[in-house]
């Protein structure tokens, strides 16, 4: 069978090891994608470049579109990985540039744009995680083809890069940084909906304005009960 990502077993033949052999084997090499997933994410978060509310957050949106849109498992995990790593490559960026306050110059916005190809850089290496370097890699293009690196437009970005595009841009936009307050969820909805068909994939907005109205539902209902 030549089929699947190797790394998850899809090019192995279950009928040349036992079963239960190639169960074990399969087991150990998800143990080591996990490993490698929860390594990279200490590295973000020992650099503080995000916090565990905002990874869980996002990451727990990017499965739910992925699930609306019926993906395979495989699909979803590379998802899930990339939800947690798409900005590993800001590790490779200074300082004075990553957590500058104000505004980037040019040549700034320049060097923090080369995040998503340093992301691609690492975690290509990791033979699991392949899939997943391409979702970070294409994780700011825009479906009008004016994003980077790569300037890809509509379906060439993979479906998994335009999801990880709206939930990150959205989660963006909630976030309070030092610089400025985040924005109520109403109106990040509504900045997201104005994008849609330019930066984002119009099908992945409507998928997420569903989840999005359903979670204004519940934090409506909890400011309630708690009232
Ligand atoms: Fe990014």
């Amino acid at each position: 069978m030549e089929n699947g990502n190797p790394c998850r077993g899809g090019r192995r033949n279950p009928s040349a090891v036992s079963v239960i052999e190639f169960e074990r084997l399969e087991q150990q090499i998800a143990d080591l994608e996990t490993s490698a997933v929860c390594a990279l994410s200490m590295l973000l978060d020992l650099k503080d470049l995000r916090t565990g509310l905002h990874t869980t957050r996002l990451t727990e949106w990017a499965l739910r579109v992925g699930e609306l849109l019926g993906l395979p498992e495989d699909q979803l995990r590379d998802i899930e990985n990339a939800s947690m790593l798409h900005d590993i490559g800001k590790i490779g960026l200074p300082d004075k540039v990553l957590f500058k306050p104000g505004k980037l110059t040019e040549d700034e916005t320049r060097l923090m744009r080369k995040h998503s190809e340093y992301g691609w850089g690492i975690l290509r290496k990791i033979p699991c995680l392949e899939n997943t370097s391409l979702l970070v890699l294409h994780h700011h293009e825009s479906f009008d083809g004016s994003g980077y690196p790569g300037g890809l437009k509509g379906d060439r970005i993979p479906l998994g890069a335009r999801i990880v595009a709206v939930v990150d841009a959205f989660d963006a936009m909630l976030s309070t940084r030092s610089y400025r307050q985040g924005l109520p969820m109403e109106e990040a909805m509504r900045r997201l909906r104005q994008s849609a068909g330019t930066q984002f994939d119009p099908k992945i907005v409507e998928l997420f304005e569903r989840i999005a109205d359903s979670d204004l539902h519940e934090v409506s209902q909890l400011a309630t009960s708690a009232a």
